[in-house]
């Protein structure tokens, strides 16, 4: 026998438990422990307390409970919620978890009235329901972050619409393009972001209560009722599916992975456009941090760390599959086990999302670095090859020419616009003085001025239609 047995084995009365009736007895000190949930589950008393308010003054309606148990009830409510929220409530670990918590506080103070809120209701349906509420909050305060989010890039994007950076593909220079376009690019993946936790939250405001444990109640509740209360779109409509689903906690989970995914992208582009070699922008010192060695250090660690956090959400949304997968219908006790992934979802994409959203109206960028950037690498050879082809150059042959002057460039360290027209004539007979326009690097982004390109112009009326979208939805 291991030692520690007998020191978990020290039991207290079965008469503390709400459901302690059949037990003959009580519950081993450390399984109470380990089975109970409030250390983690009181987060939800809020939600707990609005449930119920609304299942009380549901029973009342139906007839179920006479009106005067249900003020008292609700009374009861408000009062344990001021309580909890001045910090005067001690929390149980005997009565294991946020429902039995606060219907026990609830006989204390109003006596027999408090023991009828249960009729009709399951902790089964009770839990559903609040995550669903808690849930359904937390995504509307997380479209307003990545709204307020979306809200500064476009600003930016404004702002810099002008601005000239390298595009890269492969990280090697490929074509310039404005520092507007690529916070907007940022801006569209936000789009489906904000539209993505917009289809699920409709999913997540179905109401499981009226369920009960798994098959429904005897009572003649109108759930339709409560439904209404709480906000709910509409009751479930299968008692076993209500009380045992849990996709709305995945599919949001597999949302939030992917904002954090993108969040961890923007923050590895400005790790790069931070670092000495490309020194593209300039973050606020208030969202770095220093070294405690090297003097010179200035870490870009707000980025670094939501790149890091992503792993953390990516790893919930497992949990939560693997918590789903061999369960039979309905309720089971792992269940339970839904709440600490969620949670820590939720906080740690609010907290990244604050962050950026926080961050990015003082991110700077260094137009001149950036230029310099742009001008090496020949990001302009592209326009080269479509002069020609303009010129009457089939495409192929176009390249062919182009890579034969880029081939010159690399020899003498020059950029092709820094080539004279007699050099560059050497490759094709058919270029003219008025090839310089299309090897400026403004030329080369002004030129690509149609829907989602990303010439200035372009990025200006983008940023407007994109302002105006944020408004209205
Ligand atoms: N603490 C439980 C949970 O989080 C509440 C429901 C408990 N139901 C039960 N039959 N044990 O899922």
């Amino acid at each position: 026998m291991p030692k520690n047995t007998t020191e978990h084995s020290n039991t207290t009365p079965s008469t503390d438990k709400p459901w302690g009736g059949r037990f003959s007895e009580s519950t081993d000190a450390f399984v109470e422990e380990f089975t109970a949930s409030i250390n983690f589950d009181k987060r939800l008393y809020k939600h707990d307390i609005q449930g119920s308010r609304a299942h009380a003054r549901m029973l009342a309606k139906a007839g179920i409970l006479p009106a005067e148990d249900v003020e008292k009830i609700i009374n009861g409510l408000d009062e344990i919620e001021t309580d909890i929220e001045a910090g005067k409530i001690e929390w149980s670990v005997s009565l294991e978890d946020i429902h039995m918590n606060i219907e026990a506080r609830l006989t204390d103070r109003i006596g027999i009235a408090g023991k009828k809120l249960h009729t009709g209701r399951s902790r089964n349906d009770q839990i559903a329901t609040d995550i669903r509420l808690w849930l359904r909050e937390q995504i509307d305060g997380i479209c307003h972050e990545i709204r307020r989010l979306q809200g500064a890039l476009i600003e930016l994007a404004d702002r810099e619409a002008d601005t000239i950076l390298p595009g890269f593909t492969h990280l090697q220079v490929a074509q310039p393009i404005t520092f507007g376009h690529h916070m907007l690019a940022w801006f569209e993946m936000l789009q489906r972001d904000f539209e993505r936790m917009q289809d699920c939250r409709k999913r997540v405001n179905v109401m499981p209560l009226g369920a009960a444990a798994l098959a429904g109640t005897t009572y003649p509740i109108d759930r339709n009722h409560s439904a209404e209360l709480l906000g709910f779109d509409h009751p479930a409509r299968n008692s076993l599916d209500a009380v045992s689903d849990r996709d709305f906690a995945i599919e949001f989970n597999a949302s939030a992975s992917i904002v954090m995914m993108h969040l961890s992208r923007f923050s590895e582009e400005l790790v790069i456009w931070t670092s000495a070699q490309f020194d593209f922008v300039r973050l606020p010192d208030r969202f770095c941090t220093g070294s405690s060695i090297m003097p010179q250090k200035k870490n870009p660690d707000v980025p670094e760390l939501v790149r890091g956090k992503s792993g953390r959400v990516f790893g919930n949304l497992l949990s939560l599959l693997t918590l789903m997968k061999g369960q039979p219908l309905a309720y089971n006790k792992d269940n339970q086990e839904d709440k600490e992934p969620l949670f820590d979802t939720v906080d740690t994409l609010l907290g990244s999302l604050r962050a950026f959203a926080d961050m990015m109206p003082h991110v700077q960028p260094k137009a001149d670095k950036m230029r310099q950037a742009a001008m090496q690498g020949f990001s302009t050879a592209t326009d080269l090859a479509d002069y020609l082809v303009v010129k009457g150059l089939p495409f192929r042959d176009a390249h062919e020419v182009v890579g034969s002057a880029v081939a010159l460039g690399v020899e003498s360290g020059r950029d092709l616009s820094e080539m004279s027209l007699e050099e560059l004539q050497q490759f094709s007979a058919i270029i003219e003085a008025d090839v310089f326009e299309v090897l400026t690097l403004e030329g080369s982004v002004s030129a690509r001025n149609h829907l989602g390109g990303t010439a200035p112009e372009q990025v200006r009326l983008q940023a407007s239609y994109a302002r105006e979208l944020i408004a209205t939805a």
